[in-house]
């Protein structure tokens, strides 16, 4: 027999000057394999229609379902309702990003300024010939471009960051991460010192605590742990 869940769901609608921030708490029977995705759904199908949350891929690769549940900044639909051993799961949407309503935030606006902060992309003198074929480049190179590259920009880093609670300017783990994956790519004629001058101080690598949130929490598993250590390294040694 199928156990009860219980979940207790933030709902707000900031447009609306009569509403205040409040848990609602909703019913249903567990499913194999469920997942808090799902759930969310079956709550807006049959529970409530006006529950507002983000979804595209329903498997981990957009980015867009990331939420607080039971405390942890992860990806709903990758979450499963059956880790929860009380069968009570309580989902808050994630701090720091603005809030759209209920669960749904706008990471797209933070991770767009985020972008032009750390100037995210290939910077070359190199004249772009699309005729050419492309540029070989080391299997050992390729793979550690690839792997930083695997950031799907869902906030969770963010919203586990001690740090960019307090500094509301801190770049954070994301932007860090993309500092790392562009050093490390051939193509960038950046060297360290410009990336000191995009990373060299408080709001940057020197702002962080190193209490490693962000790769507890990052639901790629990316190497946050190491790339920071190495970018505060390389950025100790431009001082
Ligand atoms: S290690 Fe640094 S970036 Fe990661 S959560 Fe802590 S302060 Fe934030
Ligand atoms: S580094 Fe990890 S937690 Fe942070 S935005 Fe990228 S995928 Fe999400
Ligand atoms: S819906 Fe795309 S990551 Fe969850």
């Amino acid at each position: 027999m199928s156990r009860k869940l219980i979940f207790n769901v933030f709902k707000y609608n900031p447009l609306d000057k009569d509403d205040r921030p409040k848990l609602k708490t909703y019913e249903m029977d567990e499913t194999d394999g469920m997942t808090v995705f799902v759930a969310l759904n079956y709550i807006r199908d049959r529970l409530d229609h006006t529950l507002q949350f983000d979804f595209v891929c329903r498997a981990g690769i957009c980015g867009s379902c990331s939420m607080v549940i039971n405390g942890t900044p992860k990806l709903a639909c990758k979450t499963l309702t059956s880790d929860y051993k009380d069968g009570e799961i309580t989902l808050l949407p994630l701090p720091v990003f603005e809030l759209i309503g209920d669960l749904s935030i706008n990471t797209a606006k933070w991770m767009n300024d985020m972008s032009k902060d750390v100037a995210s992309w290939i910077h070359t003198n190199e004249q772009t010939i699309i005729d050419n074929i492309e540029l070989p480049m080391e299997p050992e190179v390729a793979d550690e471009v690839f792997e930083l590259d695997r950031c799907i920009e869902c906030g969770c880093c963010i919203a586990a960051c001690g740090t960019k609670q307090m500094r509301p300017r801190f770049k954070g783990a994301v932007a860090l991460n993309k500092v790392a994956r562009f050093l490390a790519d051939p193509r960038d004629d950046r060297t360290h010192a410009d990336m000191f001058e995009l990373i060299g101080d408080d709001e940057g690598i020197f702002g962080c605590m190193s209490l490693l949130g962000c790769d507890d929490t990052c639901p790629k598993d990316l190497p946050l742990q190491s790339k920071l250590a190495y970018l505060r390294r390389k950025m100790v040694s431009q001082t």
